[in-house]
């Protein structure tokens, strides 16, 4: 069959126009008549969620913080082919993913799609993901290239970036996938970098990215990142996403018209489009999603998670508690029953069946009497319906919803059954949330309430919604729509109201909804909330005094931890630490679990014996928690980030968000994460790197060897001792000491590392190789990274525990 690039002389220029904008949310547009298929794509990164939320759902993965947390390459390659087959499953060929931004603040939004705060770590496990997936013909699509490692105000934020630290820190990773994994697609960022639109970024886009590192792959816009017309062409976007097209189309059609854009500008993004179909796997055509919930998945997702999980204290190794032995289990917190699986945003799927943390612990300890108890709330808007609670007035569980053409909810309406108790989106004939070819819909259920009493029901859309109860309006989110921080951040703030309901008796729930398609997909979110009972963290309390052991599980939630808007500052939401000091308090013997995505405050650290860092794990949770918990699993992980004490300690507090004027100046420079706080002599929480895991490890030698093979500038042999009476996983990390290092340099970097298996009281002796790619240095007079002469090693177990150094000298 003759590839797809060499259709490229064939195509009129109407139809180059076409191939470059989406024809919708996901899929690019095909020429029947030139034999080019449309080619979807799906986001990405933790599973493959497709185009419709109704059609099959997806197995969800560990999110992208927690495969930082694994430091095992291998392990991510693992998923990435698991991904590969998710996609298939959905009809896509290219998955978007990985995020490959860095966590430069503790409370960035999106910090849990992210691997790491550190650009080597990033890099490697990118390449294993980005290999993986495409050896099964899936293309994949590194982002946001680049800079876009805040959510503050995304579309409108420049970061001002010196070229060192663009070189080493924020373009690092992608540099090296390029070179090493060659990502068939990237996607440009919203922001800007320096002043200039990432979608139009001409010196990062032509000049470097694909002139000078040789990338032979589709820029993709993020999506609605466009802002030009010619400006992206010149500048060098390939693909302009979502459709239907906002700034090429017509206006490209009239750009050419007037001379500004000569149709030539556009034959080198038409081949490279047609060069990805060329690449993916099977030769691609549009066929119906499915979703399947495989065990191997599951029992993959199970594994990786605990690889993740990072064990920060466990004194007097109460942890693992033994099943054997616990008479009574007390599991505790906001996270205990629900457990947050995944983040919110774009980075959301419609997972399988999640495993909660209290069902998972519950089979963990099939002997103990198990007592749970909240304690108290983490959510951030009044949380979705329970299950089981609405059903539509045929009966059938949650919401009969009806879509309009009209916005005023005329006309004959597409009937459907909407299985989801806490979001809605227009949908239309062909299930396209971003073209529904829909303005309006109105869900409807019968709500039977099982407690008496007054409870809040919240909405938040994009457009305007409102809500009655028995076809009384109660909460008004249509004439008092107010623009918030919400879904993606176009959304409204959340219109809430009471209601007092009495159990047992069935209420009309009717909700409307009318569209903004200029403000991004069509959604609305809306939830009751269940009160709690009386004094909630007192009954917490006595629960954990009235067992042996006790579980607590706080965190964040995606409604917090999700794509559109930052966090305001690193505590726990709600009366989390109230009760940890209760529970603490009640009973010594409790573990304590911290779901969340990035660092949290935890004023209550020095008092718990054992503190676990769960991330958000996946579908599994609640089995891997068990596993961790009972002793069957080791939680292997390390951190990917620095754990600070307090947000004031951290690298960018001062810059960050930058002034009025939408400049973020990233003034701290090189000294990113762990090597701000090295440098300016900061004790943090934890460091980057640390963790406990069960064993108990020691280095006991290293030595090195320089230049052992082309592009290789050390070869460290280490050998590391477990005195515990267990096999244990550890990861040895090896450090660069910058010579003379200046007052904007870091003291030392990240350059390798190795995740390895020590056998019960034995040793292992493994071998890491340091690239100069990984080791070099921007140097502002050649504009090149190069090696400087005299770097030497440190290794260690984190970036703050030196147990042997070997020095290499150039
Ligand atoms: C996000 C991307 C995502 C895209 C498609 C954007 O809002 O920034 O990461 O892939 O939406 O959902």
């Amino acid at each position: 069959m003759p590839s797809y690039t060499e259709k490229l002389s064939s195509l009129s220029l109407s139809q180059k126009i076409l191939l470059l904008s989406g024809e919708n949310s996901w899929a690019t547009p095909g020429i029947p008549e030139a034999g080019i298929p449309p080619l979807k794509v799906t986001d990405g990164p933790v599973g493959a969620r497709g185009a419709s939320l109704t059609a099959g759902a997806s197995a969800c993965f560990p999110a992208g913080v927690s495969a930082g947390a694994m430091w095992n390459p291998d392990l991510v390659a693992e998923m990435g082919r698991a991904l590969a087959a998710e996609a298939k499953l959905k009809g896509a060929y290219v998955l978007l993913g990985p995020m490959i931004n860095l966590q430069r603040t503790p409370i960035g939004g999106r910090n849990f799609e992210c691997f790491s705060e550190d650009p080597h770590l990033t890099a490697e496990l990118a390449i294993a993901y980005v290999n993986a997936l495409q050896a099964e013909g899936i293309g994949a699509c590194p982002k946001h290239y680049v800079g876009n490692d805040t959510e503050y105000r995304r579309h409108d934020i420049s970061s001002n970036i010196d070229d060192a630290t663009l070189h080493d820190v924020y373009l690092h990773p992608f540099e090296r996938l390029v070179k090493e994994a060659n990502p068939w697609t990237i996607m440009a960022a919203y922001n800007a970098v320096n002043g200039v639109s990432m979608c139009s970024h001409e010196d990062l886009l032509i000049n470097l990215l694909k002139d000078q590192w040789g990338y032979d792959g589709l820029v993709i816009s993020d999506w609605r990142a466009a802002k030009d017309t010619v400006d992206c062409v010149k500048g060098g976007l390939d693909l302009e996403m979502p459709g239907p097209s906002d700034v090429w189309g017509d206006k490209l059609h009239t750009a050419i018209e007037n001379g500004d854009v000569s149709e030539s500008d556009l034959d080198d993004k038409i081949t490279r489009y047609l060069r990805l179909l060329d690449r993916v796997r099977p030769k691609p055509e549009l066929v119906p999603e499915t979703g399947v919930d495989k065990p191997e998945d599951r029992a993959l997702i199970r594994r990786a998670a605990a690889e993740a999980m990072v064990l920060l204290k466990n004194d007097d190794q109460i942890l693992p508690f033994d099943p054997a032995k616990v008479k009574k289990l007390a599991i505790i917190g906001p996270n205990a029953a629900v457990g947050q699986t995944m983040g919110g945003g774009s980075a959301t799927v419609n997972s399988h069946p999640p495993v909660h943390p209290l069902a998972g612990l519950t089979a963990a300890f099939p002997d103990s009497e198990i007592i749970h108890s909240v304690g108290c709330t983490s959510y951030r808007f009044v949380p979705t319906f329970e299950e089981g609670s609405i059903a539509t007035p045929q009966g059938v569980p949650f919401f009969l919803k009806e879509e309009f053409e009209t916005d005023d909810f005329s006309g004959e309406p597409i009937l459907s059954p909407w299985p989801n108790v806490g979001i809605a989106l227009l949908m239309g004939k062909n299930g396209d949330h971003g073209d529904s070819g829909t303005k309006s819909m109105r869900l409807t259920g019968n709500y039977t309430p099982t407690h008496n009493g007054l409870r809040q029901l919240g909405l938040v859309s994009i457009g305007r919604s409102r809500m009655m109860v028995d076809d009384e309006l109660v909460v008004d989110n249509w004439d008092n729509w107010t623009q918030g921080t919400t879904l993606f951040g176009y959304g409204s703030e959340e219109a809430r109201a009471d209601y007092t309901f009495e159990a047992g008796q069935t209420y009309k729930i009717t909700i409307e909804y009318t569209h903004a398609r200029e403000r991004g997909i069509q959604i609305l979110r809306f939830g009751i909330n269940t009160p709690l009972d009386d004094d909630p963290i007192a009954k917490a309390a006595q629960a954990a005094a009235d067992a042996d052991e006790a579980i607590l599980i706080l965190g964040s939630h995606a409604d917090w931890e999700s794509e559109g808007c930052d966090r305001e500052s690193m505590e726990l939401p709600g009366h989390q630490n109230e009760l940890a000091e209760a529970v603490l308090a009640a009973n010594p013997n409790t573990a304590i679990i911290v779901n969340v995505g990035s660092p949290v405050s935890m004023p209550w650290y020095d008092k718990a014996k054992s503190v676990l860092i769960s991330w958000f794990p996946g579908e599994e949770m609640g089995n891997t928690i068990g596993d961790v918990v009972s002793g069957a699993s080791e939680p292997s992980g390390r951190l990917p980030f620095t754990w600070p004490k307090r947000l004031e300690d951290h690298p960018c507090y001062s810059t960050y968000p930058g002034s009025d004027d939408l400049q973020m100046l990233y003034s701290e420079g090189r000294l990113c994460g762990h090597r701000w706080y090295e440098k300016n002599g900061i004790e943090p929480l934890a460091a980057f790197g640390s963790g406990i895991g069960y064993g108990d490890v020691q280095i006991d030698a290293a030595s090195a060897i320089n230049n052992p093979a082309n592009g290789v500038s050390a070869r460290l042999t280490v050998t590391v001792k477990n005195s515990a009476s267990r096999d244990t996983l550890t990861t040895v990390q090896v450090y660069a000491e910058t010579p003379n290092a200046g007052p904007s340099e870091p003291d030392r970097r990240l350059v390798g590392f190795k995740k390895v298996l020590i056998p019960a009281k034995g040793e292992t002796t493994t071998t890491i190789d340091v690239l100069e790619t990984s080791l070099a240095e921007w140097d502002n007079e050649t504009r090149v990274r190069k090696v400087r002469p005299g770097n030497s090693f440190k290794v260690g177990l984190s970036s703050a525990d030196y147990a042997s150094m070997a020095i290499v000298e150039e």
